[in-house]
């Protein structure tokens, strides 16, 4: 568990980057500092591992006070990801990553086996491991500095803003590798991001900064999103915060009506009564949607799109389906594809409706 316990932080310009910050990160979780630039992320962050020592209050890890510690022994317990990745230009990859499992004495073979797994362990193959840093892409230069976090398996690993200068795309996917990596190791990671997006979705726990370093909200994503401390909080997560916070409502309880399925294999085809029919084959897989004003009966289907998973996808997904629907109705599959029910957008809505009252009702927001 690393504490935070009032801690405040001035520099010798009389800039007060921290405010009386006092928050708990739990072990084995991903705890996101979140703000606008300047709100004292990056310092907030380097006072774990005594990059930064605080003018006031303590940083704890694990009930201990850093300041008690030596800086070395310290930090060789705390990896530590920035947004260039930090990698030595003239150091193969492979020997970036083996550096720290070196400085920990190990052989220079052992340190290289190490590499070797960490790298394959972040989806980097053998052909990248002996270029150098500055032949590879931005997002493979963060997976090399991830990799090299991981080489001594610290357990604590703290990141600054490390997917920030990659593009949007290759961004989601290291969060997802993050994601999946955080579910095997369960390291307890303190991220930096000014990307509230992003904290929502790494985040086990959120802290929302506001300029001046003052904590504004501590809270998991979904009670942020459902139930924002105040203006600025409300403001940073932005105007579509209620359709967020459907990813996290499930899709467990919908009504699924099975009566507007139609199968391939049906001679006739049964047909709607005026009313658009799901088309299915064999396996049950949808084929598309029948329109019930075209009276062709061969004319061509409407594509189903995307369909949702029961209780797997949140309902999110199932409302982005029926919205997109022609005849707004989202298809419910099974994880194999095969066509369970179709359920319609007032439905969707209607249970949202619950969800949200269910949460208002709640009488306490829940402290951290
Ligand atoms: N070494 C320093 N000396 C003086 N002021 C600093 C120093 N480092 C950061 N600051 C100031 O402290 C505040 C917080 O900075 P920082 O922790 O880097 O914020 P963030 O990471 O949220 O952008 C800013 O006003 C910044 O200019
Ligand atoms: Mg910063």
């Amino acid at each position: 568990m690393i504490t935070f316990d009032n801690v405040q932080k001035q520099y010798p310009d009389g800039t007060v980057a921290v405010d009386g910050l006092s928050l708990e990160v739990p072990t084995g979780t991903l705890t996101v500092l979140v703000g606008p630039s300047g709100c004292g992320k990056t310092t907030s962050l380097r006072m774990i591992n005594r990059m930064v020592d605080p003018t006031a209050g303590r940083v704890l890890v694990n009930g201990e006070d850093v300041r008690s510690q030596d800086p070395q022994t310290l930090r060789r317990g705390i990896g530590y990801v920035i947004q260039h990745a930090g990698l030595f230009p003239h150091r193969t990859v492979v020997d970036n990553v083996a550096t720290v499992p070196r400085l920990m004495g190990a052989s220079r073979k052992q340190a290289q086996a190490t590499a070797m797994e960490v790298l394959h362990r972040v989806g980097l193959g053998d052909e990248l491991a002996r270029r150098y840093p500055a032949q590879l892409s931005g997002g493979q230069q963060q997976r090399v500095g991830v990799a090299r976090a991981l080489a001594a398996d610290p357990p604590i690993l703290l990141m600054d803003e490390p997917f920030s200068a990659v593009d949007p795309v290759v961004r989601k996917e290291l969060q997802q590798e993050l994601l999946r990596l955080q579910s095997v190791l369960a390291k307890t990671i303190v991220l930096v991001t000014h990307d509230i997006d992003e904290a929502i979705t790494l985040g086990d726990r959120v802290a929302v900064l506001r300029p001046g370093g003052v904590l504004a909200q501590y809270a998991t994503p979904e009670e942020l999103l459902g139930d924002p401390a105040d203006d600025f909080v409300a403001g940073f997560l932005g105007v579509d915060r209620g359709v967020r916070l459907l990813s996290f409502f499930s899709t467990a309880g919908l009504p699924l009506q099975t009566d507007r399925i139609t199968s391939t294999g049906d001679m006739p085809m049964r047909d709607g009564d005026g009313r658009w029919m799901l088309v299915v084959d064999d396996e049950k897989r949808p084929v598309g949607w029948r329109d019930p004003h075209t009276s062709d009966s061969s004319a061509t289907l409407v594509p189903a799109g995307r369909g949702f998973v029961p209780g797997k996808d949140p309902l999110r997904v199932a409302l982005d389906a029926a919205v997109l629907s022609p005849c707004g109705f989202a298809v419910a599959v099974d994880e194999d594809g095969r066509t369970l029910g179709v359920v319609s957008s007032e439905e969707v809505t209607a249970v949202v409706r619950r969800e949200h009252r269910q949460r208002t009702d709640s009488p306490v927001r829940k402290q951290p």
